[in-house]
């Protein structure tokens, strides 16, 4: 019989999450944003409650959990501020190659000390020529002897600026398309290793992202994930599991979104009545309250797939797409519900949509996500 309701643990670990998010993000949220503001001291807080690195198994210093887990944790702290849940959730995307690629002395060697304290990693595919085509990337890796040298540039980079540690994707030969694709461990210390100035983002502007740029950088064979021209799937199969947590993410922006449109609909009056009384409210917030549901079912059945050892491709993009389409629809939706108070800054909603909005980018953009679903889907009749 399939399951909906939430184990104990899973119970508890979503209550931590949801203080945490109301106590210690929401009420920075709007300030943080403004400015904007990277509150490091709000992220090390969620790294002293295990909300940090949560996909890395507790042997190497990690929460151990499951997606589905990371999912109930993603949700409540996007409820909070989706620009903050970004930078909390980047160690999962960068350290998945190494939890997916990396030899146990590798794993021993890069995951124990970083997950030990507070460190921050960035997950380095994306360049100024392109994101969605991954294959055509265009950093170079040359080999020399018993190193690499890396030359090249990535841009929008979550975290980049305060990451100590960095998975790259770089080519031994740009003519071998994805086959040339190699991962490597880069530490922030490496020579030659740069960080660009903080984008100036439309929103999650709690989260920083900027360019990473080596300039030779020598990196030891021995930091080479997986053998050369595996890290085109390495990239793949990383996204496949992070993908899910994305769509967790939208749902959490949307589920807020929601809960303020209802909440004000209740206070604000018009034509002698609450607006909540009017039909075309009714109908607005039941569309939204639709939005969230199937978001979240969505999500948890890719969490839930994934969890049981499927790969989970088809899922996980059905997942991310249809949660981010939502969460951008469902928060154009609350500021209408708003009318002009909505546009205003003052007002809570207009950053849940200008946070949405990247949810339909990052990870994929979401033409990327139906190109995955159609070609998934069309295997199946082929
Ligand atoms: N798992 C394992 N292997 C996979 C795979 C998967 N999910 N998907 C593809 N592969 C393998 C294929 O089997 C194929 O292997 P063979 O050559 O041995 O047959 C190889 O990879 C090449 O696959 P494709 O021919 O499908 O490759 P493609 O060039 O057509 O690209 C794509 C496919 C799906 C469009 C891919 O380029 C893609 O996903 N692009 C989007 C990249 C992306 O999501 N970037 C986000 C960056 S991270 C970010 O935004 C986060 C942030 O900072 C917050």
């Amino acid at each position: 019989m399939a399951d909906f309701s939430l184990s104990a643990e899973q119970e508890s670990l979503r209550d931590l999450a949801r203080k945490f998010a109301r106590t210690e993000m929401a009420p920075h949220a709007a300030e943080c944003d403004r400015t904007p503001r990277f509150p490091e001291e709000i992220y090390r807080k969620a790294f002293d409650l295990g909300l940090m690195n949560l996909n890395v198994p507790v042997d190497y210093g990690g929460s151990g959990l499951g997606v589905f887990e990371a999912c109930l944790i993603v949700e409540e702290l996007a409820h909070a501020c989706g620009g903050m849940t970004t930078s909390v959730i980047a160690n999962c995307l960068a350290l998945e190659p190494i939890l997916l690629g990396g030899t146990p002395e590798q794993k021993d060697r890069f995951l124990k000390p970083f997950c030990a304290e507070y460190n921050l990693a960035s997950f380095c595919l994306t360049e100024p020529s392109g994101g969605s085509d991954a294959g055509s990337l265009k950093t170079r890796a040359r080999r020399e002897g018993d190193h690499y040298i890396l030359d090249g540039e990535k841009c929008f980079i979550t975290n980049a600026p305060h990451a100590s540690l960095y998975t790259v994707f770089a080519t031994i030969d740009p003519a071998l398309k994805t086959k040339g694709i190699t991962a490597f461990v880069v530490p922030r210390s490496a020579v030659g290793l740069s960080t660009g100035k903080d984008e100036e983002k439309m929103g999650h502007r709690a989260s920083s992202t900027s360019t990473v740029r080596f300039e030779g950088v020598s990196v030891p064979v021995a930091d080479r994930l997986g053998e050369e021209g595996a890290g085109f799937s390495m990239a793949m199969r990383t996204l496949d599991q992070t993908r899910t947590p994305i769509g967790a993410l939208a749902t959490g922006i949307a589920q807020a979104a929601l809960d303020h449109a209802a909440a004000y609909s209740l206070k604000r009056q018009s034509f002698g009545k609450p607006i909540s009384e009017h039909q075309a409210i009714q109908i607005k917030l039941a569309n939204m309250a639709q939005s969230v549901h199937a978001a979240r079912l969505l999500t948890w059945h890719a969490a839930w797939t994934i969890d049981r050892g499927a790969k989970g491709t088809l899922e996980s993009s059905i997942a991310k797409c249809f949660a981010s389409d939502a969460a951008l629809h469902v928060a154009d939706e609350a500021i209408q519900t708003f009318g002009g108070y909505g546009y205003m800054k003052e007002y809570p909603v207009e950053k849940l949509l200008r946070d949405a909005k990247l949810t339909q980018i990052y990870e994929g953009a979401n033409e990327i996500q139906r190109t995955v679903i159609a070609r998934e889907l069309l295997r199946q009749y082929a």
